[in-house]
């Protein structure tokens, strides 16, 4: 099926059904139904089927889901069978952090980083074996590298112009943290990512839910 046709609500929630059932197999659990996957993910059974069939449903009547080969389809679909070249715009606070997340590499899809910054003092420290560079030598990189991936951990203000540089120099996928809107052709994919944004969403949850209980 064409993933075009998946609505967004089914791959949003196909990283978490990706991570329990990665979980599953670590405890060699072979076969799961939708109940107790369910159970285990507190979503609704129906929903599980329902989300699963978008892709043929894996599943089979009376024998439930083969944990790995969902596994792997499902990281298929989110395009973890490949591997990506990435680089990180800016060694900060939090350029440093996301460069020690080890997991990314745990997931299988990142082959080689590079970590970039203008600040000298930084040349050439390296965060969790990865040398940090100096932007100068970020077009011989991508292009050496064929790297897709672009990490944007820079100040807000660099963000645009850095984004253009990128675009320029053949990157394809931007996973941008600095809090403006980036200009990217159609062929250039964006994902935004504001953790304010998920604070947010908590605090309201929280007042809403102090709201119900302390009304009655
Ligand atoms: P930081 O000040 O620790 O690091 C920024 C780094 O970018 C510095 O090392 C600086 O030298 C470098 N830099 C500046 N201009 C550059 C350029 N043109 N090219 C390459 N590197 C350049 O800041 P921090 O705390 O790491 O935050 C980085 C960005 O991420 C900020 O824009 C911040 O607002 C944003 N942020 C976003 C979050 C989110 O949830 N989206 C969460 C936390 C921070």
């Amino acid at each position: 099926m064409d993933a075009k046709e998946i609505s967004k609500a089914v791959i949003k929630r196909l990283p978490r059904y990706y991570r329990y059932l990665g979980e599953l197999m670590e405890e060699k659990v072979e076969r799961i139904s939708s109940n107790d996957l369910s159970k285990k993910m507190h979503v609704t059974a129906s929903q599980i089927r329902q989300d699963l069939n978008n892709f043929g449903g894996f599943g089979q009547q009376g024998y439930g889901y083969n944990v790995k080969y969902l596994y792997h389809e499902i990281g298929k679909i989110l395009g973890l069978d490949k591997t990506y070249n990435l680089i990180i715009i800016g060694a900060g606070n939090l350029g440093q952090a996301i460069a020690n997340y080890a997991n990314f590499e745990r997931r299988g899809f990142v082959a080689k980083v590079g970590i970039f910054d203008i600040n000298p003092v930084l040349e050439g420290i390296s965060v969790r074996g990865i040398e940090i560079r100096m932007i100068n030598s970020l077009p011989e990189f991508i292009r050496e590298n064929q790297v897709e991936i672009a990490i944007l951990t820079l100040p807000k203000n660099k963000a645009k112009e850095m984004a253009k540089v990128l675009i320029d120099n053949g990157i394809k996928a931007i996973w941008n943290f600095a809090h403006t809107d980036l200009d990217a052709p159609e062929d250039v994919i964006v994902e935004n990512v504001h953790l304010s944004e998920s604070l947010m969403a908590l605090s309201y949850n929280l007042s809403q839910y102090r709201n119900e209980h302390t009304e009655k």
